[in-house]
């Protein structure tokens, strides 16, 4: 497949954004920032991630990923990983043990939540001035790192990500929340690159995932439908930055490919609008910070 004819930019050297670039991302709720990173970036955070997973134990968490009848350790291990660095298995990656029938290194959907604080490598990427000067000229006056991720979507087996819209999960009053999403290979179709309704994040934010009662449950706030149309196939090259608005709906397709297609993303929301204490991720013990 030849790749889809999105608009890109080339990445500003210190992230402020030009009033063309603006207009991409109001007119669209995303903006594709070409040679955002290095191939260098790419490399060390690759290899980064490849560390951490060496280090991570799936005999240690059998409870956490054997079958239904674990579900509330869980849900347990990702409600608490608000704060922390935690493993996250593909769907059919262990068996109802909870053993990994593939190795490990392929078995992972993601990393999550607080790479970027506890992280030194992660930690420093996430703060460089670019992302900084991105991050002011998209409006946030005092942008807090809230959450981080670092995806997998494994060769072969990599899931699909249903639409959604990140507000759902980093829920602000006002909504505030911007995602940043870089790819650290080449993200295309056939591996599972994102996908995008453009122009959609004009429209209602229609889920919130909450804690309730103990639990995590996803709560309906509006019941619009998704605009109809083919999506925007966001086909983007190692390095490059997918800026996505807080109310973009977006996706990504499953990886049947021979190969990976890694990315990690960062979420930014304002700190001077409200976080509920019920908003899924807790970060009531570790309070985001800022990119200083
Ligand atoms: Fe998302």
């Amino acid at each position: 497949m030849s790749m889809a004819s999105i608009q890109t930019f080339a990445a500003p050297a210190d992230g402020r954004l030009d009033a063309a670039m603006r207009g991409a991302f109001d007119r669209d709720g995303y903006l594709v920032l070409e040679g955002f990173a290095g191939a260098d970036d790419c490399a060390a955070l690759i290899g980064r991630a490849a560390e951490l997973v060496a280090g991570f134990d799936p005999d240690g968490h059998r409870s956490v990923f054997s079958g239904a009848d674990q579900a509330h350790a869980r849900d347990l291990y990702f409600r608490e990983s608000g704060d922390k660095i935690r493993f996250f298995l593909e769907p059919g990656a262990c068996d109802a043990e909870g053993r990994l029938t593939v190795d490990k290194a392929r078995a992972l959907n993601k990393i999550g939540h607080a790479l970027h604080d506890l992280d030194p490598l992660f930690a420093a990427f996430s703060r460089r001035p670019r992302l900084a000067g991105l991050a002011g000229s998209l409006g946030l006056k005092q942008p807090r790192l809230i959450q981080s991720m670092y995806l997998f979507k494994q060769a072969g087996i990599g899931a699909e990500v249903g639409w959604h819209q990140d507000a759902t999960y980093l829920y602000t009053e006002p909504q505030s929340v911007v995602g940043f999403w870089l790819a650290l290979e080449d993200a295309t179709a056939e591996n599972g690159c994102l996908l995008a309704l453009a122009g959609a994040h004009r429209g209602p934010l229609r889920q919130r995932f909450r804690r309730e009662g103990g639990g995590l449950v996803l709560r309906d706030l509006d019941r619009t439908p998704w605009p109809g149309g083919p999506p925007a196939v966001l086909e983007v090259k190692r390095g490059s930055l997918v800026v996505l608005h807080g109310l973009l709906p977006h996706a990504s397709g499953p990886n049947r490919s021979p190969r990976s297609r890694q990315a990690y993303s960062l979420h930014v929301i304002e700190g001077t609008a409200r976080y509920p204490a019920d908003n899924w991720l807790d970060r009531a013990a570790l309070p985001p910070s800022g990119f200083a």
